[in-house]
């Protein structure tokens, strides 16, 4: 079975629509068909500000969420990051591989260091993408589910596999991005050129998946669209529609051309309003899963200690392997 490795932030508590429309519902799939590791990115979470208590709560709420998704620890490798020290190690040697400029280029560090101001910017969220190469490379994946925002990491872990590959000897497979077209990136609901993020100008823009449902369904309602009244999927002439189409498309498996058609003649209001029951229907009994997951924490953290157990047995064979590579002297 060819692998998968993808992680997500435990940073916000509640994930968002694009979270899940953009990666953890291709995770669910991809568990059927391939060798899957999925992670909590808690070592990544800690590069801004986090309150402690905080980062601990949802890290076991990111964990409920992933297995409401549909995440079955029987058919993938669910772990926290930072139970697997052998990601920190690796990002070390991966450090040590790269140019200060290569690190420089990437572009979600100039997003975030913009808004966390240059100099409250650590050298940690410098090295991010670093560390995400490693947590790639450690498990030989093969393809890395991820929305569009990620791609560029992607292309940084190829880059310093092929690197450390042509100066040691074969080592790293070389992995590709899985980027579904189709919801690869999820737009505000506010302002559909912007992708949705926990950073959104506005509250009213980001659909968090366990808002009280009511509030989400609003939001759907109030989405901007344009003056036109025509249903048509045009992303770049019509973004909010196409946006909404897309949402809509993939939580209930119909396809766009069918929604156009079921559409026509209609006027937005009656799609807005019919999304957001969609939406409510499909997120109640995901947040009820999420609650019985999080009602049973210590089920919850011994599936995690499982999880990190299987993961660190293919994790300490890279490193080993990485360790004997660079020239360190064994440890006897
Ligand atoms: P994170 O936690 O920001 O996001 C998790 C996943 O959600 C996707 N995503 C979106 N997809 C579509 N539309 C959107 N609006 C949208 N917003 C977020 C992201 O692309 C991501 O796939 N650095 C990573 C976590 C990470 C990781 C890794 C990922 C750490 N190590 C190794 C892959 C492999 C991050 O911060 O994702």
């Amino acid at each position: 079975r060819p692998r998968v490795l993808s992680g997500i932030q435990p940073t916000a508590g509640s994930f968002h629509l694009g979270n899940y429309l953009g990666a953890v519902r291709q995770w669910v799939a991809l568990q059927e068909t391939h060798d899957a590791f999925y992670m909590l990115a808690d070592l990544h979470a800690i590069t801004v500000p986090q309150d402690p208590a905080e980062l601990r709560a949802n890290s076991r709420l990111a964990a409920a969420q992933l297995l409401a998704a549909g995440l079955d620890p029987e058919r993938c490798t669910l772990f926290v990051q930072s139970h697997v020290p052998e990601h920190a190690q690796l990002g070390w040697v991966m450090n040590c591989l790269t140019g200060f400029g290569e690190a420089s280029r990437m572009t979600q560090f100039k997003d975030k260091s913009a808004r966390h101001g240059a100099d409250r910017a650590t050298v940690g969220l410098f090295t991010y993408p670093i560390l995400q190469v490693a947590d790639i490379l450690l498990y030989q994946a093969d393809a890395v589910p991820v929305g569009e925002d990620q791609r560029q990491h992607v292309e940084l872990t190829r880059d310093l596999a092929e690197r450390f590959n042509a100066r040691y000897a074969p080592t790293f497979t070389v992995p590709g991005a899985h980027i579904v077209k189709e919801t690869a990136k999820i737009y505000d609901l506010q302002d559909p050129t912007a992708k949705m993020s926990k950073s959104a100008a506005s509250p009213k823009g980001l659909v968090n998946l366990l808002d009280e449902p009511k509030t989400s369904a609003k939001k759907f309602k109030s989405a901007v669209t344009d003056t036109d009244t025509v249903i048509r999927y045009d992303p770049e002439g019509k973004p909010g529609v196409s946006n909404l189409l897309t949402v809509y498309s993939t939580l209930t498996g119909t396809g766009i051309a069918e929604l156009e058609a079921q559409y026509e003649g209609k006027g937005y209001g009656a799609l807005k309003t019919d999304l957001a029951e969609v939406f409510v229907e499909w997120v109640t009994p995901f947040r009820d899963r999420t609650q019985e997951y999080l009602g049973d924490p210590e089920t919850l953290d011994s599936l995690l200690a499982k999880g990190a157990e299987k993961a660190r047995a293919v994790a300490a064979e890279t490193l080993a392997t990485v360790y004997d590579r660079v020239g360190f002297l064994p440890a006897k």
